[in-house]
């Protein structure tokens, strides 16, 4: 586990979402409904920044939606919860320290879930 400082929480906008770049990888970092979360920030469907799409509850689900033809990803999982999407992008384990937001990027199959919360614990 090796997780960077990427941005401030409150460069984040509630229920939205910031575009973060991270070992050369662009990361999606998103708050929805006190949650924190990072996501690959490229669309599974076709090259295009997730970051600028709506963040919203899909089925139960905290997703953040495609602007371009409306698939939205699941932002625990990177799972598409509907067409046209059919493969999930990347998400990667978030951790809230006080104002700063660290994510890990090289994390293998860990799913992130990190509370802005948690910030007292920490
Ligand atoms: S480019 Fe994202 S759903 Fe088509």
């Amino acid at each position: 586990m090796a997780f960077e400082r990427v941005c401030g929480l409150s460069e984040v906008p509630e229920d939205g979402a910031l575009r973060v770049e991270l070992a050369d990888i662009d990361v999606a970092v998103v708050r929805f409904e006190g949650d924190v979360y990072a996501i690959q920030d490229v669309c599974s469907h076709a090259e295009v920044p997730l970051s600028e799409g709506d963040v919203e509850e899909f089925g139960g689900a905290p997703t953040i939606e495609c602007w371009l033809h409306g698939s939205c990803f699941d932002l625990r999982t990177g799972e598409p919860t509907n067409l046209p999407a059919t493969e999930p992008v990347d998400v990667y384990p978030v951790r809230v320290d006080g104002e700063d937001v660290y994510v890990d990027t090289h994390a293998d199959g860990t799913r992130p879930l990190a509370s802005a919360d948690d910030r007292a614990a920490n």
